[in-house]
């Protein structure tokens, strides 16, 4: 079933959104190489909860952390831990905020210190993917859409598009109806003004192929090149949308 959010409702996600939004900020200062990814997330938990808010991630389906923290090769769903951050680290940064129980999921990936044009291009590029995707966004168009504009920009740039997950809606639980797949599917589902949905495309440099570690958790490319993350939490309006996890 897919829900679509009251006025209320909507108020209740903008300001979660707005704390998802400022908790990758705050993240972010402290991103640097020697810092270790369990002080990132402590980080990112104490500043949600100093804004009246809860880490949505933190127990979701057993997950033992705050936010996920994927590096390089790993795709999403890393758990922050005793791994310092090097020069050169790909680092993907996924946050989930729950205000009054609605949920705003969002994800960035940096690349810390100096990295080669090839691992700069995959990461401004998934960047790109979003906004181009997003831009498929309004009443009346399908869902559909979005996945074919970010599959055919990372055709063109030459990277791989993860087809094992999906973007969701969002709501009173981080992952709702419908699926938002990255590539072209046949979904029957059109947008209507009041949905929100999470966009997340997840592009590899290599081979889209991916495999989880034994933590039953972390998403790892095949072939071991690396990966790139951006997710935004959007609400769908009558003639576009409107990011919530924005500035
Ligand atoms: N942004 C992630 C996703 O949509 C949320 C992961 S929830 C976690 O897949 F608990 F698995 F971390
Ligand atoms: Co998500």
């Amino acid at each position: 079933m897919i829900s679509l959010k009251s006025d209320r409702e909507i108020e209740l996600m903008k300001h979660a959104g707005h704390i998802n939004y400022l908790t990758h900020q705050e993240v972010k200062k402290h991103l640097r190489v020697g810092i270790t990814t369990g002080e990132l997330n402590d980080i990112a938990d104490k500043f949600i909860r100093n804004n009246e808010c809860t880490p949505s991630f933190l127990n979701y389906e057993g997950y033992p952390k705050s936010i996920c923290i994927s590096i390089n090769d790993e795709v999403v769903h890393g758990i922050p831990g005793n791994r310092k951050i090097k020069n050169g680290d790909v680092v993907s940064i996924d946050i989930g905020v729950c205000y009054k129980g609605y949920h705003s999921d969002s994800a960035n990936t940096y690349i810390v210190g100096s990295t080669s044009k090839d691992v700069e291009d995959l990461v401004e590029n998934t960047r790109k993917s979003l906004y181009i995707g997003l831009d498929a966004i309004k009443e009346g168009a399908k869902i559909s859409d979005i996945g074919r504009n970010i599959e055919d920009y990372a055709m063109k740039c030459n990277l791989s598009v993860v087809r094992e997950l999906v973007g969701h809606g969002v709501g009173t639980s981080v992952h709702e109806d419908p699926d938002v797949p990255n590539y072209y599917t046949k979904s029957p589902v059109i947008l209507k003004a009041g949905m929100v949905l999470a966009v997340e495309p997840m592009l590899n440099l290599g081979e889209r192929y991916i495999y989880m570690l034994d933590d039953d958790w972390t998403i790892k490319t095949d072939d071991e090149k690396p990966s790139a993350h951006f997710e935004h939490t959007v609400l769908v309006t009558k003639d576009g949308y409107e990011i919530l996890t924005g500035e």
